[in-house]
């Protein structure tokens, strides 16, 4: 197997084996579709893709003040008719979904203006999508004319190339990110503004920048360091600033040069994170097993301590070969001698039994997680 192959294949891509011929930390220049045809097959990890939205607004917008909306009425967001705007996106995502590694998964952002249309296509195209994020503006533009609702929201679709795809979702992290609650799918950020928005001499570098904070938790869920991520419609850059602050490669294509321009000086400026700060959660079931009878073995807890549960109802003995054995005669694993002295179909004898350290209780999985520290490079 040649050296590309095997990177193609290979699911965790660290630094060492990303490819040589991907044109990685760079911006390509040019339509995103061409592009994606020079890249190899099955070779990205994710793909974050903020396409035109093709807003067809219907002449400028101004304020009750009289100002002027600064909204998208670039070129690069026109099409004529839905039928082109459709054609464009199926080309685009069939390109992502070549290039995509069987286990990567793709994001695409938009508003009501086009993100039905998307996602009929991401699930025609055979990509299985797997949540839909709401993203609540917490400061969005009101409508001024009064003729409609606030549109505070933008919706991001999530998808693999297929159900059964075993794609990267760092479930433990979000849970971290989120106060110990299951991360929702209904997320609240500012939008792009500050000292975050590019401008040049006080105007806006691009009409829909997006904010960074967006970006860092699609990232450190859905990758991995050392993942490589594209963006096919890069702006300003975003992707690729919060990529290099947490050590993920990255790629963009941009057709137009002053977006180019700007990204680039944003990245380099960007400074990637120290690899400790990098580390992150793991869940239970990604950590490596330890059998409680090598914290024994290793002297972390000597034969003939006691163990208790928080309330102290229940004691068990450690015995030589990290059984325990309870008064009540109880004898057994951590977990079977802990189930049988509640008498619970299970337990979780990791948590539930405890030890007496510098006169408090702590659960025999803090030193689980020393070891672990201790051994684990
Ligand atoms: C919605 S904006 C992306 C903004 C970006 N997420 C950011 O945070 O700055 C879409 C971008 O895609 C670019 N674009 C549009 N059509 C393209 C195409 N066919 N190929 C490459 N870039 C394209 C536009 O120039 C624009 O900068």
């Amino acid at each position: 197997m040649g050296v590309m192959e095997k990177v193609v294949r290979g699911r965790r891509a660290t630094l060492a084996e990303t490819p040589a011929v991907l044109p990685l930390d760079q911006i390509l220049r040019g339509d995103c579709i061409a592009q994606m045809k020079a890249l190899p097959a099955k070779s990205v990890d994710m793909i974050f893709a903020d396409p035109p939205y093709n807003l067809q607004l219907g002449g400028e917008l101004f304020r009750p003040d009289g100002s002027h909306v600064d909204a998208v009425t670039d070129e690069w967001d026109k099409f004529d008719t839905f039928a082109h705007y459709d054609a464009f996106t199926r080309a685009w995502l069939a390109e992502a979904h070549r290039i995509l590694k069987d286990d990567g998964t793709i994001w695409v952002i938009g508003s009501y203006h086009n993100i039905f249309r998307v996602g009929a296509a991401v699930q025609d195209l055979g990509y299985w999508i797997l949540n839909d994020i709401v993203w609540r503006k917490a400061n969005p533009m009101p409508n001024f004319r009064g003729t409609r609702f606030t549109n505070a929201h933008e919706t991001l679709i999530w998808a693999s190339k297929g159900e059964k795809a075993k794609y990267t979702f760092n479930y433990r992290s979000m849970k971290t990110l989120n106060d110990e609650l299951q991360m929702r799918s209904d997320w609240e950020f500012p939008i792009c503004g500050g000292g975050e928005r590019l401008k040049k001499d006080g105007v806006k570098v691009h009409p829909t920048q997006k904010p960074e904070a967006l970006l860092y938790r699609i990232l450190l869920a859905c990758t991995k360091p050392g993942d490589v991520v594209l963006d096919p419609f890069f702006g300003t850059g975003t992707t690729g600033a919060v990529a290099k602050r947490l050590g993920r490669r990255w790629m963009g294509i941009e057709r137009e040069g002053d977006y180019i321009a700007a990204a680039e000086e944003r990245i380099a400026a960007a400074l990637p994170l120290d690899e400790s700060a990098l580390a992150t959660m793991q869940s239970p079931k990604s950590q490596p097993k330890v059998a409680f009878g090598v914290l024994v073995e290793n002297g972390y807890l000597a034969p003939g301590t006691m163990l208790v549960d928080t309330k102290r109802r229940w004691q068990a003995m450690v015995r030589a070969d990290g059984s325990l054995s309870s008064p009540c005669g109880a004898n057994g694993s951590i977990h079977k001698v802990g189930s049988t002295v509640q008498g619970a179909p299970a337990c979780n004898g990791w948590t539930f039994w405890h030890y007496e350290a510098e006169g408090a209780l702590k659960p025999i999985d803090a030193l689980r997680q020393t070891y672990l520290l201790a051994t684990q490079p």
